[in-house]
């Protein structure tokens, strides 16, 4: 396992699901984690230490808000594909599959190896080995059933353009269908800039280019006139005080909910009629804004 870098975050992100799931009462439930973790020739403990509880649940939970979010898509379209752009070595698949959907795990080449090795496609689960920035992974979605894009830790580390031209790349491919991402505010990406996320054992987190809290969700909006709804997706409620009681509420508070360190976004792309009104309102919106600067 020669991964260094943002690919180097899977096995983090890995490690942190499998100690959840080993947990007397996960929030989890990840036995294909544990496996990977078992399987993997990696210095797990000596690169990243052992995980902090509280931070390794909040990435569970994290990672069950994508999962309620899949559920969710696949009662409604139990033959749909769903997109997992940066899948890394996630397990979704064997803990939300239903067994008729698609599923299209993008990764660069050299992470998609890695995954294909240990987790090796199937039929109706298939690896193409590209950035998701190289829209051309778009051809390859049979969007008859219904279409779901994910990207679970993938937009914190992409330039602010890239994050638009890859929301943009979806919103106008895949009309009626979703994209759900997470993000971080920017105190977050700034000190992951400033080199201060930090590990005792010295593992070093890669910077992270894009931040967004929740006050901002509404401007998601301008990636592309076919994104028609954006909301933010609550996080399930955990174990103990913090993340049974406390970090439920944070979101509703105006002063805490712009500072929570990640969050998780749906954004809904509208059907051919009302991305054509909405094309047709920013076009006369611009003209008017034009017309007021001239004057
Ligand atoms: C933090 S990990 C997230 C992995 C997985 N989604 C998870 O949550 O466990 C970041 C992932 O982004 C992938 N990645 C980085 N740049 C990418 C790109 N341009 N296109 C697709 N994946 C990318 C890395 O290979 C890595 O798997």
């Amino acid at each position: 396992m020669d991964l260094e870098g943002v690919p180097e975050t899977l096995l983090w992100n890995l490690h942190q699901r499998a100690f959840e799931a080993r947990q007397p009462r996960p929030v989890l439930d990840d036995p294909k984690a544990i496996e990977l973790v078992e399987r993997i020739d990696y210095p797990f403990e000596e690169t990243f230490g052992t995980p902090s509880p509280l931070l390794a649940q909040g990435q569970a939970l994290r990672v069950r808000t994508f999962d309620d979010a899949v559920r969710a898509f696949l009662q409604e379209h139990p033959r749909g594909t769903v997109v997992t752009l940066a899948e890394g070595l996630e397990t979704q698949f064997w803990r939300v599959d239903n067994g008729r959907a698609h599923w299209l795990c993008v990764e660069p080449p050299k992470t998609a190896k890695v995954r294909r090795a240990l987790l090796p496609d199937r039929e109706r689960r298939r690896t193409p080995a590209r950035s998701a920035l190289d829209l051309s992974w778009r051809d390859e979605v049979d969007p008859s059933h219904g279409v779901l894009v994910t990207a679970q830790g993938l937009l914190m580390y992409l330039r602010p353009a890239e994050v638009r031209h890859l929301i943009a790349g979806c919103a106008e491919a895949f009309p009626c269908g979703a994209l759900v991402f997470d993000a971080v505010p920017r105190w977050f990406s700034e000190r992951t800039r400033r080199g201060r996320m930090k590990t005792a054992q010295g593992y070093l987190a890669p910077p992270m280019s894009w931040g967004l809290v929740a006050g901002e969700v509404p401007k998601i909006r301008t990636a592309h006139p076919a994104v028609t709804e954006v909301r933010e997706l609550p996080l399930p409620r955990g174990r103990g005080a913090y993340f049974g009681v406390v970090r439920p509420v944070l979101r509703r508070l105006p002063g805490a909910r712009n500072v929570r360190p990640t969050m998780t976004v749906l954004a809904r792309f509208g059907p051919t009629a009302q991305i054509a009104r909405r094309a047709l309102w920013v076009e006369r919106r611009l003209r008017t804004v034009k017309r007021r600067g001239r004057r």
